[in-house]
C-alpha cells in the first residue's frame, strides 16, 4: 500500500470549497426517487439522469471533488458512447464506487441490520480500480429505537464490517469512505443522537485500529448530531453545529484528513446551514465538507422530471446546490444567497 498516495486522494476529496456527490443510489432507492417525480426507473432513464449531473460543467469542475457511483453506472456509457466515468474524470473530479451490497436482518437482534458485501470484495475492488475508481463507500445503518435499539451487537458487527472493508480498500489502493450512519427517523432528541453516534464512532475507530487501517488514508462520512425527524424538540442550527463538533472532537482522531457528512433526510437548506455553521466554528483538526445524496439531488430531480427539455433547468438546480454547499464547506454561505437564486 502506498499511504502517501491514499492520503493525497483523501485530501483531494475534502478540498475546501468542494465536496462529494453521492450518486450511488441502489436500483431500489433510485426507483423511489424516480417514483416521486413520476419517472419510470429504466436503465436508460437512470443513465440520462446521471449523465445530466455529470455534464454540469460548472458544478463538476468547481464544486464537486468526487462522485460516488453505483455498480451499474460505473460500467455505463453516455448517450454518445463516452463512458460516464470519463465525464467525471474530464471535469477534474474523482470517481468513487459504492461497494457494500445493502443490509440484511441481523440474527438474534430483532429489528436491526448488518451491512453485507465482504465476500469477493478484494476481486471487485481490483476491477473497480482498473476502471478508474480511486475511492469507495460502505454504509452501515444504525437505527435509534426503543427496547435496547441499537444493541451493542449491532454496533460491533457493523463496525467490524466497516473496518474489514476499509482494510481491503487500502490494500487495493482505494480510499475507503467509512460511513456509519445513525438514522434520524425516530422521535429521539439531539442528546440521544449524540450518545448513540458517539458509541458508534468510538467502536468504529476501535475496529479500524484493531484491523490496522491507516487513518491518513480514509475519509469519515458520519451523520450530524441532530434530533429525530419525529421529535417535537428540534435543535437550532447553532446547537446542531456545536454538538456535532463536540462529538467529533471527542471521537475522531486528528489523523483522519477529512469528514464528509451525509444529509440523511435533512432539507437542502438545513444541511447546508449546518455544514456552514460547523465550518464557522473553525480551528478544527480535519476538513469538513459534504457527501450529500438527497440534499444535492432533490432539486435537480424535480427540475428535470424526466424531460429532455428540462436538462438545462436540472443542471442549474444542481449547480446551485453544489455552489451553496461548496460555500458552506468554507463557512462562507448565507441564507440570502438562496433567495437571490430563487
Ligand atoms: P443522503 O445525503 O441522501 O443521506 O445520502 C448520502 C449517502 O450516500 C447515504 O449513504
Amino acid at each position: 500500500m502506498k499511504l502517501a498516495d491514499l492520503n493525497k486522494v483523501a485530501l483531494a476529496m475534502v478540498t475546501p470549497g468542494k465536496g462529494i456527490l453521492a450518486a450511488d443510489e441502489s436500483s431500489g432507492t433510485i426507483k423511489k426517487r424516480f417514483d416521486a417525480i413520476k419517472v419510470e426507473s429504466t436503465e436508460e432513464n437512470r443513465r440520462d439522469y446521471r449523465e445530466m449531473l455529470f455534464r454540469s460543467q460548472e458544478a463538476m469542475s468547481k464544486y464537486i471533488s468526487g462522485v460516488i457511483l453505483y455498480d451499474e453506472t460505473i460500467w455505463q456509457n453516455a448517450k454518445d458512447g463516452t463512458p460516464l466515468i470519463k465525464l467525471i474524470e474530464q471535469a477534474g473530479s474523482i470517481p468513487g464506487i459504492k461497494v457494500d451490497e445493502g443490509t440484511q436482518a441481523l440474527p438474534n437482534c430483532p429489528g436491526e441490520l448488518v451491512t453485507v458485501g465482504l465476500d469477493k470484495l478484494a476481486e471487485r475492488l481490483k476491477k473497480y480500480y482498473e476502471r478508474g475508481a480511486r475511492f469507495a463507500k460502505w454504509r452501515a445503518v444504525i437505527d435509534i429505537g426503543t427496547g435496547g435499539i441499537p444493541s451493542m451487537t449491532a454496533i460491533r458487527v457493523n463496525a467490524h464490517a466497516l473496518a474489514r472493508y476499509a482494510a481491503l480498500c487500502q490494500a487495493a489502493q482505494i480510499v475507503p469512505i467509512v460511513e456509519p450512519e445513525v438514522l434520524m427517523d425516530g422521535d429521539h432528541d439531539i442528546e440521544r443522537c449524540y450518545d448513540v453516534t458517539s458509541r458508534v464512532l468510538n467502536q468504529t475507530f476501535r475496529e479500524l485500529r484493531v484491523q490496522r487501517v491507516e487513518l491518513e488514508g480514509m475519509v469519515l462520512k458520519p451523520n450530524m448530531a441532530i434530533a429525530g425527524k419525529k421529535s417535537a424538540k428540534q435543535a437550532s442550527v447553532e446547537e446542531v453545529a456545536e454538538k456535532t463538533i463536540r462529538m467529533l472532537k471527542a471521537c475522531v482522531p486528528a489523523a483522519v484528513p477529512g469528514i464528509a457528512f451525509l444529509s440523511g433526510g435533512q432539507s437542502d437548506e438545513e444541511a447546508t446551514a449546518h455544514l456552514n455553521a460547523m465550518n464557522r466554528i473553525g480551528n478544527l483538526p480535519w476538513k469538513l465538507t459534504f457527501s450529500f445524496g438527497r440534499a444535492l439531488q432533490a432539486a435537480p430531480q424535480k427540475a428535470w422530471s424526466g424531460r429532455p427539455e428540462n436538462v438545462a433547468a436540472g443542471q442549474r438546480a444542481f449547480t446551485h446546490r453544489a455552489r451553496m454547499n461548496a460555500l458552506a464547506s468554507k463557512g462562507e454561505w448565507a441564507t440570502d444567497m438562496e433567495k437571490k437564486a430563487a
